[in-house]
């Protein structure tokens, strides 16, 4: 008799390789953000991220019709104004960059599910989440123009409202302000876990909004806790939370299964900017697979818990399935 077991029984072809698998990556699970910069004729690659573009409205009904094409179900929206001010006006502003991109996606591409990123950090010029008093953010101030924000956009036709700002009680604040417009059908995915990352650093060259003073660390988390996410994601699933998101995705796996297994809402994770430059510079020089690798990674965050991954890398994987 045989003193141990024979794992590779069900390793041993690909078929029953197929058959065992416990995790499987889909097109559906995708979420592709996408950067529309005011301006015209504008289709700048952004240097730490190849392969992504800053794109104006003009050539955004392309893009739109390629990403329904692959089968991508869902867009987030992040702007590129072409004026900032200290209390990041054209976030709220009613034809804002990121109100006329939603419009147009609804007008091109109705199937397509449009999210809108709810912050104020591509809009200010000191390039923080909200307003500022005494040198910090305020928190109760910067609410009321989240608020206005979220409203916008879902006034101009977006179908979630995904707020990334991570002041507190903005969950709260967004739905009460959405019912009262009239937006009580429109979900809020809560980017509930939020740390504060260094690997944000190619989205903020993408989106020129790197904090122009200090950093984001009296809002965004501590990379180094882990029990704090239940108390964020607490709270915004008490506040009326429809999805929950942890950002970034790789480093912070344990926090995606930690969450998942805490509560029973579809859980987003966020496969942030400079994740997405590590493998691509590595791609670029021949030292990995890029596809292989981009397919682990996602099969692994959605195996540590994902339902859905915002990722840079959709429209390759879309190809790639
Ligand atoms: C806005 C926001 C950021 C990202 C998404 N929404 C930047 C930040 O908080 O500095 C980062 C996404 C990425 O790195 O891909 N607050």
């Amino acid at each position: 008799m045989e003193r141990f077991v024979r794992h590779r029984r069900l390793r041993r072809n690909g078929t029953i390789r197929r058959m065992v698998r416990e995790t499987v990556l889909q097109t559906d699970d995708l979420i592709l953000p996408l950067f529309v910069a005011e301006g015209e004729g504008i289709k700048r690659e952004v240097p730490s991220m190849p392969g992504v573009y800053q794109l104006s409205l003009d050539h955004l009904a392309e893009e739109l019709h390629e990403i329904k094409q692959l089968g991508i179900p869902s867009v987030m929206f992040f702007g590129i104004p072409a004026h900032k001010d200290d209390v990041g006006s054209e976030a709220y502003r009613e034809d804002g960059i990121v109100q006329q991109a939603i419009r147009l996606a609804k007008e091109t591409e109705p199937e397509l599910y449009v999210m809108a990123d709810t912050c104020l950090c591509e809009y200010t010029d000191h390039g923080h989440c909200g307003v500022i008093r005494d040198h910090d953010v305020d928190n109760d101030e910067s609410l009321k123009l989240l608020v206005k924000t979220a409203v916008s956009q879902a006034k101009a036709g977006a179908d979630m409202i995904a707020p990334s700002n991570m002041m507190d009680g903005f969950v709260a604040a967004i739905r009460e302000g959405l019912d009262e417009a009239g937006f009580e059908h429109i979900p809020i995915l809560s980017y509930a876990v939020k740390y504060a990352s260094a690997f944000y650093g190619p989205f903020r060259d993408a989106a020129d909004s790197a904090p122009q003073f200090g950093d984001r660390k009296t809002y965004q988390m501590d990379p180094a806790n882990a029990r704090e996410a239940l108390r964020e994601a607490r709270s915004d699933v008490e506040q009326g939370a429809d999805l929950l998101m942890v950002k970034p995705a790789l480093n912070y796996m344990d926090i995606i299964r930690q969450v998942r297994d805490a509560f029973d809402l579809p859980i987003v994770a966020y496969n942030v900017s400079g994740e997405y430059a590590m493998v691509k510079a590595a791609a670029l020089n021949g030292w990995i697979d890029e596809q292989q690798v981009v397919l682990e990674l996602l099969t692994g965050l959605k195996r540590a818990g994902a339902d859905m991954m915002l990722t840079y890398h959709a429209k390759d994987v879309a190809k790639w399935l």
